[in-house]
């Protein structure tokens, strides 16, 4: 069975959509350890109540961004993880993490990638004025929310809208597809197409699902 690592920094909905998912068989995997760089992350207390083993490492307690890695890689190794989904994770990872699991980095953003990319996403697309906005599940490259798309789902942006009405209709969005994006990779239906030329993108192929 596949063992998911969930890194989280705050209120952790996304870590309960996937909690949920697993508790009603939505998503047949086990959640090995949830590991927070903030001590005081609601996300935390979602794991405990739900039996679900906690890690902290204080970013802060470490001098570099690879030395926080190799910390949070240790853990994930111990804990058996196969596959790690940024859920909330306000850190940028390096290469220590990813190369220690490779195209298995899941990151969920509140936009539809690639715009909007970096914190505030909601404020940029109010900013911005588009009328449709959404999230996207990636796999996450060394760049800042740039790595091969998996899935996306849109909203409506309404004129009234404010960053935290539209951040609301995104997490609902949120909420069903990070989970479901999961069942996708447990299946192991998800498939990395690498680039077709030098300096291209690879590409997501998802296979479909067996009749
Ligand atoms: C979500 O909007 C997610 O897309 C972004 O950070 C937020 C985390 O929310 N990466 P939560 O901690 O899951 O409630």
């Amino acid at each position: 069975m596949t063992t998911l690592g969930v890194l989280v920094s705050g209120s952790g909905t996304n870590l309960q959509a996937i909690l949920d998912a697993v508790a009603s068989g939505k998503l047949r995997a086990k959640i090995g350890v949830v590991v927070s760089n903030v001590p005081t992350a609601k996300a935390l207390e979602r794991a405990k109540k739900a039996g679900v083993e906690t890690a902290v490492i204080d970013h802060k307690a470490h001098p570099s961004r690879e030395a926080f890695d190799a910390a949070v890689v240790e853990v994930l190794r111990d804990k058996g993880v196969d596959c790690v989904v940024l859920a909330g994770f306000m850190r940028i990872v390096t290469p220590v993490l990813l190369d220690a699991f490779p195209h298995r980095v899941v990151n969920i953003h509140p936009a539809l990638l690639p715009a909007f990319p970096g914190v505030h996403a909601q404020r940029q697309a109010l900013e911005y004025g588009v009328r449709v906005s959404g999230c996207t599940v990636h796999l996450v490259d060394t760049g800042t929310d740039t790595g091969p798309i998996l899935a996306q789902a849109t909203v409506p942006v309404l004129d009234d809208d404010t960053e935290e009405t539209l951040r609301d209709r995104i997490l609902a969005k949120e909420h069903a597809l990070l989970p479901e994006v999961l069942q996708w990779i447990v299946e192991g239906r998800v498939h990395v197409v690498p680039a077709a030329a030098e300096g291209g993108r690879p590409r997501i192929r998802i296979e479909p699902r067996a009749a």
